[in-house]
């Protein structure tokens, strides 16, 4: 049983299909003008040291749905650790908190406040992975295809961070996943291992578009230099030029695939605007659903017993 939400490899397949059905039914439940406090007098901190605008409104409009308070903490500059240790910080907000949402660039940042935190702690993306975006995504991705058995999807662009949820994700959940990306910029070795040993569908690296492309469901890309790489974005333009999703790309993938794209996107880089704007893109469907994945990471971590302890706790007190 996970007690921090951290990646999507730490969660079994049914736990994932899980906080699916729960995305879903809250996302029904709010639009029905369902309101409960399942959350009431509960406080999320909310840590970024990289800039955010789907993250940081969604976790905290969530926090309010669910009748909790999101509390922002400014850590920009210096970084998390920087003032004083990663485990100091945890034990401190744990002593306050209910649970903490982290965005950080070492991905071991997250791991050391899962550790030192006696509440539970989500990943809200690190230099290495982002599975809130991808457990969003797949309610989108199910809402538009149906289940994953048998979807490909084509993830064109960087095998980065977001690029290696989907390859976590698909070794959870039976979706086929090809990354198509230049020499060089393919996915984490150690990733892209798990994903090919436990996958239940097909998963492959290709650097030939169209093999990439053929037969794919959904074509997803993301930015070609992610937050902390800005100063290589010159370079990176040059080489990922071919890899472009324009209306060209699209029309290698199945006649009625689904354009995404975790957001933001640079228009005129990675998407051309006829995609990011035509009638095969769900951008839109991604990111309102961060609001409902996460709130049902948040109420599925959050949630507290008849004996005011959440699961993480109740572990902890159990010993
Ligand atoms: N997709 C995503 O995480 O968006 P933000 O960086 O705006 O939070
Ligand atoms: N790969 C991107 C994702 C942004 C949501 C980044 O890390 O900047």
């Amino acid at each position: 049983m996970y007690t921090d939400f951290l990646s999507l490899a730490d969660l079994t397949t049914d736990e994932i299909l899980e906080l699916l059905e729960l995305a879903d039914s809250l996302k029904a439940g709010l639009k029905a003008g369902k309101r409960e406090a399942p959350l009431a007098g509960q406080t999320l901190a909310m840590i970024f040291e990289k800039p955010s605008l789907r993250t940081r409104v969604t976790f905290e409009t969530g926090m309010y749905q669910l009748g909790g308070h999101a509390l922002l903490l400014e850590m920009v500059t210096p970084r998390l650790g920087e003032r004083e240790s990663i485990p100091d910080v945890a034990r401190n907000l744990a002593r306050w908190v209910d649970g903490i949402m982290a965005r950080t660039y070492s991905h071991d940042a997250v791991l050391q406040l899962a550790r030192h935190a006696q509440v539970p702690v989500i990943n809200a993306l690190t230099d290495r992975l982002h599975p809130c975006q991808i457990l969003a995504d797949a309610q989108a991705l199910r809402e538009h295809k149906g289940d994953f058995q048998n979807l490909k999807l084509a993830f064109v662009g960087d095998g980065n961070n977001v690029c290696a949820s989907w390859f976590n994700f698909a070794a959870r959940l039976p979706l086929n996943v090809t990354l198509v990306c230049p020499p060089g910029y393919e996915l984490e070795p150690a990733i892209a291992e798990f994903a090919r040993r436990e996958a239940r569908g097909e998963v492959k690296i290709t650097h030939d578009l169209e093999e990439g492309l053929v037969g794919a469901d959904a074509v997803y890309t993301d930015v070609w230099a992610s937050m902390g790489q800005e100063n290589e974005s010159a370079d990176r333009a040059k080489v990922f030029a071919p890899y472009q999703v324009n209306a060209r790309i699209m029309q290698l993938a199945k006649p009625g695939a689904v354009f995404m794209h975790c957001l933001p996107a640079h228009r005129g880089g990675e998407v051309t605007d006829d995609v990011m704007d035509g009638p095969q893109s769900i951008v839109l469907d991604q990111a309102e659903n961060r609001l409902h994945a996460q709130k049902a990471v948040m109420l599925t971590l959050m949630r507290k017993d008849a004996s005011g302890l959440n699961r993480k706790q109740k572990l902890v007190a159990c010993g």
